[in-house]
């Protein structure tokens, strides 16, 4: 039955207080009364201190009856909740999805970014391996773990602002500067390196100064990658 009950906000409930023609309303732990039809509210104000149109559960202590007297009158509603303040720059649709899918708050971040550290170390791992063993196989399934990582850190660099803009408010921090900037030069350099290895297929097979260079680079990598996952870290286990 609540369900198909008026739903006010502490706002909207302040314009029932008599006055102007008004109902009178009161509200009292989440439930909206109509006291219209009391003499001890009549000009929306009780024993000239409790005003109509306010949530007044907590004055209830101060008064010499129970809550019984609420069941004279007829339930017009209920009060929204009021917001977190943590939340109050997420618009209502979200929370409502939040609220049925609490794992969407925190999980996408966490959740999509061992992806590209799980690849960024794999690649020059199987570089090196290729290297010990001669096995070309590891060369060209360094190449694959290079693609799976082109498509698993731009998930990661969108859901690092959302969960960011939802449970830091895009607060602007040191560690965030750190996290946006190592994650453009991340990304930076799995593409220098995609489109060297694309341009030079055989660039790992010959030994050349340019091979030098190319596994530098991809050690490079593990290391940003590692800086992103460790100042992550900091912000979601700060103890
Ligand atoms: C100093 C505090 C308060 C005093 C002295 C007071 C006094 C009274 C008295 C003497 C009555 C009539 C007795 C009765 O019907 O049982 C009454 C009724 C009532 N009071 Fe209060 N009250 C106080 C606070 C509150 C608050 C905070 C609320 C709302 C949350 C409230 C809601 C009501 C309601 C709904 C009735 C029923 C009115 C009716 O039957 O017409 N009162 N109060
Ligand atoms: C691919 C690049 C990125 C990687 C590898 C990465 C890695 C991580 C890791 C490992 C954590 C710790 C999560 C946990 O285990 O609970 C984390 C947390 C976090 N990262 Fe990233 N991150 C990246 C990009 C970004 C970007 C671009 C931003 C945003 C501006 C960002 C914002 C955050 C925030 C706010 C947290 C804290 C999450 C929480 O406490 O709920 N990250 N990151």
């Amino acid at each position: 039955m609540e369900r198909d009950l008026k739903e006010f906000s502490r706002d909207e409930l302040t314009k029932f207080n008599g006055k102007d023609g008004q109902p009178i309303y009161i509200a009292y732990d989440g439930k909206v009364y109509d006291v219209s039809g009391s003499k001890m509210w009549k000009s929306g104000v009780h024993m000239l201190r409790h005003t109509s149109g306010l949530d007044l559960t907590e004055d209830i202590e101060a008064a010499p009856h129970d809550t019984e007297v609420f069941a004279r009158y007829p339930q017009v509603g209920i009060l929204k909740p009021e917001k977190d303040p943590m939340d109050e720059h997420v618009p209502d649709f979200l929370l409502a999805v939040l609220e049925k899918i609490p794992m969407l708050r925190r999980h996408p971040h966490p959740m999509t970014v061992h992806f590209p550290i799980a690849f960024t170390i794999l690649f020059p791992i199987l570089n090196l391996l290729f290297l010990a063993t001669g096995n070309e196989r590891f060369e060209s399934s360094a190449f694959h773990v290079l693609i799976a990582d082109l498509v698993a850190t731009p998930v990661g660099m969108l859901t690092g602002p959302y969960n960011w803009w939802l449970n830091y408010a895009s607060k602007w921090t040191k560690t965030i500067a750190i996290k946006v900037f190592g994650s453009l030069i991340l990304i930076s350099l799995l593409l220098v390196v995609f489109v060297w290895k694309i341009s030079s297929p055989e660039i790992m097979l010959q030994p050349s100064e340019a091979r030098i260079v190319y596994l530098m680079l991809s050690l490079t990598l593990p290391v940003v990658v590692t800086v992103l996952g460790w100042f992550g870290a900091k912000m979601t286990f700060p103890h």
